[in-house]
């Protein structure tokens, strides 16, 4: 008997602490609407004109309620939110545990009813909370420390709020500096962004706490557009619906990962398969096969071409001093996987442009950096000891930008440190100016082969050795 009971009577438990919930949402949502408008008021106080005054001056704006019973109020709607959290949290635990060994059909109704539960409830309620939270009385102007910066005027180049409130310089809760020894911390965004303004708005524009759509797709053509990097946004980002256990490192360096561990809905293709060499319309250009890993398992171990390094001969080099590096290709990770093999930390640069690389390289157990070229490398100086790219900088790419890009490298590169260019291909006409851009920073030739790869393009493939700085 009490078997049955025990879904049933949490039902109605649930159904009657869901109408409680709705009962707070009434008082929730006036209070945030409260919190929209103090927001709108503090951002635009700087913009002058009297019309904005009022949303802002204490003794204007806030002359006509009582700040302390707002506050009371505030104070006990957050306890009692806590509360309600805690309970429907431990509620979904029971209901977990439960489900284990019933029924198929009544898990899949139990399922269900929990997603609707953590979707259209619990986060929610998590997101007011937080917006309660944030409440804060504007500070007036006159509280800023003589000789800080003004308020950034391009603060107020943008509409939308989530924007606004993202490049306001926070200052730190204490007034005190920060571990990075500043008192106010400014999120950037890139200035390019102006160019792609109608683009920044919808991606900005999004209900904070809830799950952010489908549109990393948005983000990415932002990035690429020079909006980079983008602002952190507080919304969820989607995952796969039916996400699976990765592979143990041994087995998923060199197995194509799991279909259902990759949300496929902006690509062309639904499934590893499909992005096969000899579909034509898989969807991206560059670096064909680099699906298919039983042939990703040749390169860099045997050689079909004078351009064509082994992974051995390279270390040999510098036996030992090879630990850490950067791969810049288009590609799924092969050359980190391989590396890996012979105890090398690669971390491969990868934009998901029409197929799932960075996901691709991530469940095979290596590290993908989602970084453009637009971007200065997230490493500190003298710190890398190898640079290898391979199918991305080719005969298209500007020699300027190719020159930021080199010195770029070399700055990241340790003195000793090995550049390896594997098989960067152009015109025949175009190789003494890329030429140039390598050998200008004067690196050590330990390897230097230019060979045909068609009758007007040529490869150059290279190994150079950064020299030691010392000055
Ligand atoms: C900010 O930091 C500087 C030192 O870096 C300090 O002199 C100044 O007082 C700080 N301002 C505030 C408002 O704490
Ligand atoms: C991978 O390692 C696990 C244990 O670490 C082992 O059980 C499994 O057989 C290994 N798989 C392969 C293909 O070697
Ligand atoms: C392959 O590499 C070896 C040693 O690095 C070299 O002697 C040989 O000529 C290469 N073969 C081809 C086809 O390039
Ligand atoms: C990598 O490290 C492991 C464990 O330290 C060692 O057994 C193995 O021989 C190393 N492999 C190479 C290629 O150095």
């Amino acid at each position: 008997m009490e078997r049955v009971c025990v879904p049933r009577c949490n039902f109605t438990r649930i159904m009657a602490l869901l109408q409680i919930v709705l009962g707070i949402f009434v008082i929730l949502i006036s209070i945030a609407s409260l919190h929209r408008f103090y927001s709108v008021g503090y951002f635009l106080h700087s913009t002058d004109g009297d019309s904005c005054q009022k949303f802002y001056t204490i003794n204007d704006g806030y002359a006509d309620f009582d700040v302390k019973a707002l506050n009371d109020r505030v104070e006990e709607v957050l306890i009692r939110l806590s509360e309600l959290q805690d309970k429907l949290e431990s509620t979904i635990q029971k209901m977990d545990k439960e489900s284990k060994g019933r029924s198929a059909a009544k898990t899949i109704a139990r399922t269900e009813f929990r997603m609707f539960l953590e979707e259209e409830v619990i986060q929610p309620l998590y997101s007011a909370h937080v917006a309660l939270r944030l409440i804060r009385i504007p500070q007036p102007d006159a509280v800023r420390a003589p000789g800080s910066p003004m308020e950034d005027p391009l603060i107020n180049f943008f509409t939308v709020e989530e924007t606004r409130k993202y490049v306001t310089g926070k200052g730190n809760r204490d007034g005190k500096a920060s571990v990075y020894g500043a008192n106010k911390t400014y999120n950037t965004i890139g200035h390019a962004c102006v160019l792609m303004r109608k683009e920044l708005e919808e991606y900005m524009n999004y209900d904070i706490g809830s799950y952010c759509r489908d549109d990393w797709n948005l983000a990415q053509k932002l990035m690429l557009g020079g909006c980079d990097p983008l602002p952190r946004r507080r919304c969820l980002a989607r995952a796969s619906r039916l996400y699976q256990r990765p592979l143990p490192i041994n087995e998923s360096l060199w197995t194509t990962p799991d279909d259902r561990n990759v949300r496929w809905s902006n690509y062309n293709c639904r499934d590893f398969k499909c992005l096969s060499s000899r579909n034509p319309r898989r969807g991206f250009s560059k670096c064909t096969g680099c699906f298919e890993l039983h042939k990703e398992k040749l390169k860099w171990v045997t050689n079909t071409s004078l351009a064509d390094f082994l992974i051995g001969d390279v270390l040999a080099v510098k036996p030992g001093e090879i630990r850490i590096g950067l791969d810049v290709s288009i590609g799924t990770g092969s050359f980190a996987a391989r590396m890996r093999e012979w105890n090398v930390t690669i971390v491969s640069t990868a934009l998901n442009v029409g197929a799932p690389f960075s996901e691709t390289i991530a469940l095979r157990g290596l590290i993908p950096l989602y970084a453009t070229l637009n971007q200065r490398l997230p490493f500190f100086d003298n710190t890398l000891d190898l640079i290898h790219t391979s199918v991305f900088l080719d005969g298209w790419i500007d020699l300027q930008l190719l020159d930021f890009v080199l010195f770029d490298w070399d700055r990241v590169l340790r003195p000793g440190g090995l550049l390896w260019v594997d098989k960067f291909f152009c015109n025949r006409k175009d190789l003494d100016d890329y030429m140039y851009m390598f050998l200008q920073f004067r690196y050590r030739k330990h390897k230097w082969v230019v060979s045909f790869k068609s009758k007007d393009e040529v490869y150059l493939s290279a190994l150079l050795e950064k020299p030691p700085r010392s000055l």
